[in-house]
């Protein structure tokens, strides 16, 4: 059986058509996009919010478990659950319930509650450190992680992998140029308003090379690597056999830190991906679905660590420490946080994600097998990721290169019209407790006959 192809025009043509089908279909959706186009730039709360590839914004009426409506009235099976906030479903119950029964006792009151000392032991329990902090995103775990790693260690520089995420924190947003391996590092070029040189104290090599993780290492110059275990924000980068390892024996080599940033890979498993390791990070970062999806985010240390951070904060003079803001650990998140760890986020809710999940990876696959597409599937615990390469790619690097926006743009939208919905930004699937046979059946009804159409 011969690779069809796939023509450009083949593309604009179904993107076109669709584009038109979603807009007749959401009158609505078109109203209110003309209202806020009045008042938001770029039309929407957040820039990002227009980055979906729809002719306007879809307007969301309600979610629930695995589905949202829209304002004219369609509903959808979301396989982007908020791109992982609302990973144990919308509005889950036992989170609702906290919520609704704590809304009438206080927000904030830059003091812990009953509840800190719960979640506390449970993400002890869960991840194996010890020692926790809060913050409200991701983005700031990981900046508070990077400044303590660095007041700690008393080293200015950070590794990371090429084509890495990690929120808006800046001292990650370095790149190698895809053309020429050799050429130094460079401040992502999309970035706004960067005026620092990041490349100065951020260094970056590709993922699953050891060699080059243990060159720069050997310096003894890095406060710690930041990684996901599994790159999951350019496509899938999957760990090969013994990289982490290699990973953590080479920073044990050079006492340099390893941070897992957890907060996509927590769909791994129970305990992210570091519950599928034989060894702990010093550092773990996790945010979005921890606390059922409302603003909370979390990292953790081994108890090395922490005795560090509490000499540096005493070593320090009185002030600001710049880490930390005010509704951090706030009254109301650390409730859900307790109740989404204790009730929600179970070892139960997990395997049956994962059984889910592997169901939609599987029929993907079997898809792309009966078309043969040059495209692979690959499932982490929750999460896949369906790529325009015909292997997993290996690092950065390749998955950049599998990367295909007007392609990614037509199928969304063809998915979208049929009442599917997977992340925007490349082609990644979540499924959450309430995620059902029939969700993914349509689903992929929908994407099988999208690829007989685009293979015409
Ligand atoms: C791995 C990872 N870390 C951190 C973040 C930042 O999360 P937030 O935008 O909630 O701050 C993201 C966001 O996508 C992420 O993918």
């Amino acid at each position: 059986m011969t690779t069809p192809t796939i023509s450009r025009d083949r593309i604009k043509t179904i993107a076109q058509r669709e584009a038109a089908a979603f807009l007749a279909a959401r009158p609505k959706s078109k109203e209110l996009a003309e209202q806020t186009e009045q008042h938001y730039l770029f039309g929407v709360p957040l820039h990002w919010m227009a980055d979906w590839g729809t002719p306007v914004p879809l307007f969301v009426e309600r979610a629930q478990g695995a589905h949202f409506t829209c304002v004219d009235g369609h509903s959808y099976s979301d396989f982007c659950l908020g791109d992982t906030g609302a990973m144990f479903g919308h509005s889950p119950a036992a989170v609702a319930a906290k919520l609704a029964e704590k809304s009438t006792e206080g927000y904030t009151a830059m003091l812990p509650t009953a509840a800190a000392a719960v979640a506390g032991k449970a993400l002890t329990e869960r991840f194996g450190l010890p020692f926790w902090q809060l913050a409200t995103t991701a983005t700031d775990a990981n900046r508070f992680v990077v400044r303590w790693a660095r007041a700690i260690t008393q080293r200015k520089k950070i590794l990371v992998f090429n084509g890495c995420y990690h929120g808006t924190i800046d001292d990650v947003f370095v790149d190698l140029d895809p053309n020429n391996p050799d050429a130094p590092p460079t401040t992502r070029a999309s970035l706004l308003g960067q005026v620092y040189d990041l490349t100065q104290y951020s260094d970056v090599v590709e993922f699953n090379d050891i060699d080059a993780v243990r060159a720069k290492l050997v310096s003894k110059e890095f406060a710690c690597v930041l990684t996901e275990p599994a790159l999951t924000n350019c496509g899938m980068v999957m760990p090969a056999d013994g990289f982490l390892k290699q990973l953590r024996d080479a920073c044990n080599e050079t006492d340099t830190l390893l941070v897992f940033d957890e907060t996509h890979t927590i769909s791994a498993g129970y305990a992210g991906y570091t519950g599928l390791c034989d060894f702990l990070p010093d550092m773990i970062v996790a945010g979005k679905a921890i606390a059922g999806g409302l603003p909370c985010a979390v990292y953790g240390m081994s108890a090395e660590v922490a005795a560090k951070m509490r000499a540096a904060k005493e070593a320090a003079p009185p002030g600001h420490s710049g880490i930390g803001t005010t509704l951090s650990g706030n009254m109301i998140t650390m409730s859900l946080l307790a109740t989404n760890l204790t009730e929600v986020a179970t070892k139960e809710a997990f395997e049956q994600i994962i059984a889910q999940q592997s169901k939609l990876s599987d029929g993907l696959r079997a898809v792309i097998a009966r078309y043969n597409l040059p495209w692979n599937v690959t499932q982490l615990g929750a999460r896949s990721e369906f790529q325009f390469c015909p292997e997993s790619p290996k690092n950065g690097k390749e998955a950049e290169a599998a990367m295909d926006a007007e392609l990614e743009q037509a199928v969304h939208l063809y998915l979208l019209n049929r009442g599917v919905m997977i992340t925007p930004f490349h082609n990644m699937t979540l499924v959450c407790p309430d995620t059902s046979d029939a969700d993914i059946e349509k689903f992929l009804t929908a994407f099988e006959s999208c690829v007989k159409e685009l293979i015409i």
